[in-house]
């Protein structure tokens, strides 16, 4: 533990006056009357509530969550899984972001997913084990526990292994899940269905508590031996094997070398708020800047009225072209960060943009940079501050729900399927319906294109004031998006700013001549009809989906904070 860090643990964390944060100032927190835990399952809530009661900080109690959520909501996240995460932390005075993300084996090709006739066989980046990329978070856990953990790793562990073990509660949200996406696996295209088995694992879910005793064990090694039994122990051997039922390409040796990253965040500027999100390989922090750096150009407009949203629906057009031209993983492509994150960019690109009238999305193309910068179904997102002011915000996922459905025989966990996030052919969209690009094909090595946005915003005076994300594939932006304006510009409290109603739009319809909005299929989340007709006469079509997002957010005022989980689906709140 490094010096720093001890002090934190000491409590002299938020006393400290101004330190730096990614190249700008701003002050520490101050000492916080509580920590808190907002996470999509509240069993996962209370463990890292916890971790807190008893001295761990945000991030140990964050390992322990992930552990946690890995077992209760194996839908959104596992230890077959990846992730990022950012850390506030008002000692050393910076913003850190991990990146646990998956990488491609080294067998992965470009064309691994096309046919004979170089079409794209979508299922098999799904379902096949093909879909897996090399799991990133377990090693991720371990990278974060080295360098701000504070109890020990087994400990940390150990409220997942006694989930897994002795059992945990299944609600109603989760087990109607588990029977809608058992259904969907046993219809599985019948290339997949011997290796999907689902059923067998999580046929405990249909009732109100489950055990998963496999992940028990699984769990009590990489506890007891430490993460590289994961990556070079029994664990990889069963991981192969897996892979040598399927076909598959994951080796030995690509588990060996996997290594998470950590990365500097992207940084922008929204009517003085500082926000921090993620760099790339997610697209999530780069297009949020783009997005909110083009709406600042605007006078604020009525919240949910048609030329509130026909505006973000233009913008979102833009940015979106630009993320399937641009993003990729900054180690195999030249992603120009600080071109697509420019004010004057942004200004110039919001030029086009008429508040009276739309634009065919058939006739928007990816902006010109003028200067190119060289810089370096189903998800979980939870948020936690602790006492000191250490703030994490971490999504992790297994990519569509239950990841690929295929389960590693022996090992009770579900294998991701992250490789449908690389762009199998330039132009042909992906589950989420967005396309890339050269920058976002599949290579040896490389981590697929995210959207996911761990975010944290500070207010004009440079104080921590919001930890937030959530899941939803291409979605995620749009909705860390709309709370952070309800929140800062239509002053909302953060209740409020979750519940409000959330629209989507990402540019390349699926349908020729078609302009889609998305917005709630939920009641509760209606917009006023008024306002859908008003959007309806100036061309664009509605696509009513599932609830988009659900965002676990933590917000600070003075010394005070609050936890919210998103009523859409299920979750918790734990205070120290
Ligand atoms: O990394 C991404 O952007 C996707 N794999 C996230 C998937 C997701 O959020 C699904 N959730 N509903």
């Amino acid at each position: 533990m490094s010096i720093s860090r001890l002090l934190s643990t000491l409590s002299l964390a938020g006393l400290i006056g101004l330190v730096a944060a990614c190249g700008t100032v701003h002050r520490s927190a101050p000492l916080l009357e509580r920590g808190v835990v907002a996470a999509p399952e509240s069993q996962a809530a209370e463990v890292g509530g916890e971790i807190l009661r008893r001295g761990g900080n945000a991030v140990d109690a964050a390992i322990a969550v992930q552990f946690a959520v890995s077992t209760t909501n194996a839908i959104g996240a596992g230890i077959g899984g990846g992730g990022f995460m950012l850390i506030h932390d008002p000692d050393a005075g910076d913003v850190v972001a991990l990146d646990y993300r998956e990488t491609a084996p080294d067998g992965a090709r470009r064309d691994m997913f096309l046919n004979e006739d170089g079409e794209v066989d979508a299922l098999l980046s799904v379902h096949s084990a093909l879909a897996a990329g090399v799991p990133g978070t377990v090693r991720g856990m371990a990278a974060l526990h080295e360098r701000y953990g504070t109890l020990p790793w087994a400990e940390l562990i150990q409220p997942a292994i006694d989930l897994a073990e002795d059992g945990f509660r299944v609600d109603p949200w989760t087990a109607g899940k588990i029977a809608e996406y058992g259904a969907k696996f046993a219809a599985v295209d019948e290339r997949f269905r011997e290796q999907i088995e689902f059923q067998l694992y999580f046929r405990g879910g249909l009732e109100d508590r489950m055990s998963i005793p496999d992940l028990a064990k699984t769990l009590r090694r990489i506890a007891e031996r430490g993460p590289d039994e994961f990556y070079t122990g029994q664990t990889a051997d069963l991981i192969v094997e897996e892979m040598d039922r399927g076909h598959g390409l994951i080796t030995k040796e690509d588990l060996a070398s996997y290594r998470p990253v950590w990365r500097e965040p992207i940084e922008g500027q929204y009517r003085g708020y500082k926000i921090v999100s993620m760099p790339p390989p997610s697209s999530g922090g780069v297009i949020l800047i783009e997005f909110l750096n083009m709406l600042e150009t605007f006078d604020r407009l009525p919240l949910h009225s048609p030329e509130q949203i026909h505006l973000q629906a233009e913008i979102a057009k833009r940015v979106f072209a630009d993320r399937a031209e641009y993003l990729g993983d900054p180690a195999f492509a030249d992603v120009p960060v600080g071109a697509l994150t420019n004010k004057e960019y942004a200004r110039a690109r919001a030029k086009g943009i008429d508040l009276k009238r739309r634009t065919d999305p058939g006739s928007i193309k990816a902006g010109d940079l003028p200067v190119r910068v060289d810089t370096d179904g189903q998800t979980t997102h939870f948020s936690i501050v602790d006492r000191n002011g250490l703030a994490v915000s971490n999504t992790t996922t297994m990519n569509t729900g239950y990841g690929s459905g295929i389960v590693v025989d022996g090992a009770g966990f579900l294998l991701n399927s992250q490789m449908n996030d690389f762009s199998a052919k330039p132009g042909v969209p992906n589950v989420y319906g967005v396309t890339g690009s050269e920058a976002n094909e599949i290579a040896a090595g490389k981590r697929p294109l995210s959207s996911m946005s761990p975010t944290m915003v500070y207010s004009p005076e440079g104080d921590l004031v919001l930890v937030l994300g959530s899941p939803g594939g291409s979605t995620i932006i749009s909705t860390v998006l709309q709370v952070i304006l309800h929140s800062i510009d239509y002053d909302r409290s953060l209740a409020e700013a979750v519940d409000l109603p959330r629209f989507h739009h990402q540019w390349p319809p699926l349908l020729p001549e078609t302009d889609p909005i998305s917005i709630e299929d939920d009641g509760r989340y209606a917009l006023a009809r008024s306002t859908l007709d008003a959007l309806m006469e100036l061309g664009y079509t509605l696509d009513e989906v599932e609830p988009i997002g659900d965002v676990q957010a933590i917000q600070i005022r003075g010394r005070d904070v609050t936890g919210v989980f998103d009523r859409r689906r299920t979750g918790g709140v734990a205070y120290q």
